[in-house]
């Protein structure tokens, strides 16, 4: 394929204005990062983007407080029934964060019941409870806090997905096929491009078969990510080896 286009061929002022769009771009696909870590993050209530939050927004989600399931499915045998009607009564109320120790409520404050019939097992140190105190304790607030809360969420309505899939899918496909036509005008391997290619095209194409999917079962959630991640790669990669292309001196 001798005769094929390189963008090194193209004349000085053309490949200074291809320089510019490409640096549109990429900056273009951190705006649509960061864009994405802050649409999604805070929808489960835990810092960071999570899983959880993208089956949150694409398909919904209903997940009670582990505290309450281990209290209504009657662990630790051990407690005292009072002391279990106490903590779930408490955590169905809407004072969990202020009553936690609250020390108006003295002995039957729950950071006191959770230390009497818990901490055996949920302490950090604990030697009971075959480690369970290490992947969840139950000392401070800071623990507490993060199995106190029941989680719902409702997925994104279908109108808005439709409004979202018709601008994304449109626009990310012709950005894709633009990316992946000046990727092939470099001098790189054939397999690299072709690589990127099919990063660019089954990532775009998985990403938006499980935005819709996602909707039936969460489990395809994981379209959405590695779809999504693997375009970002190919996205990213084909605007580098267009730069390289357009910047590193002729092949002799
Ligand atoms: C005798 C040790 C022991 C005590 C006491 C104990 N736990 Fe556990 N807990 C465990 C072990 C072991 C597991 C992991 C296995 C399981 O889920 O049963 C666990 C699991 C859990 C889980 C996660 C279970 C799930 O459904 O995912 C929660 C929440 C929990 N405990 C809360 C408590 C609370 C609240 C108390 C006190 C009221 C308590 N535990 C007292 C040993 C203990």
């Amino acid at each position: 394929m001798n005769a094929a286009l390189r963008l090194r061929d193209l004349p000085l002022g053309f490949r200074v204005g291809l320089t510019g769009v490409l640096g549109a771009i990429v900056l273009g696909l951190w705006a649509s990062l960061s864009h994405l870590e802050e649409h999604h993050r805070n929808r489960d209530g835990q810092p960071g983007v999570s899983v959880d939050d993208l089956v949150g927004a694409y398909h919904g989600l209903d997940n009670p407080a582990p505290l309450v399931v281990a209290l209504e499915r009657g662990h630790p045998e051990t407690q005292p029934a009072a002391n279990r009607r106490l903590l779930l009564s408490w955590l169905r109320s809407d004072k969990v964060g202020e009553n936690f120790d609250n020390p108006d409520l003295g002995d039957s404050a729950p950071a006191e019941v959770l230390a009497r019939d818990c901490l055996a097992c949920h302490a950090r140190k604990a030697t009971s409870g075959e480690g369970i105190g290490q992947k969840l304790p139950l000392e401070y607030w800071d623990d507490v806090e993060k199995v106190a809360f029941s989680r719902k969420l409702d997925a994104t309505p279908e109108a808005i997905l439709i409004t979202s899939t018709h601008t994304h899918a449109l626009s990310m496909a012709v950005l894709s096929c633009v990316l992946m036509f000046l990727a092939w005008s470099t001098r790189f391997a054939p397999r690299l491009k072709s690589g990127l290619a099919l990063l660019l095209g089954l990532g775009l194409a998985c990403d938006f078969a499980g935005w819709w999917l996602a909707r039936e079962s969460a489990s395809f959630i994981w379209l959405v990510i590695v779809g999504g991640g693997a375009w970002a790669v190919g996205a990213l990669l084909a605007c580098l080896l267009a730069l390289a292309e357009l910047w590193l001196p002729r092949r002799g």
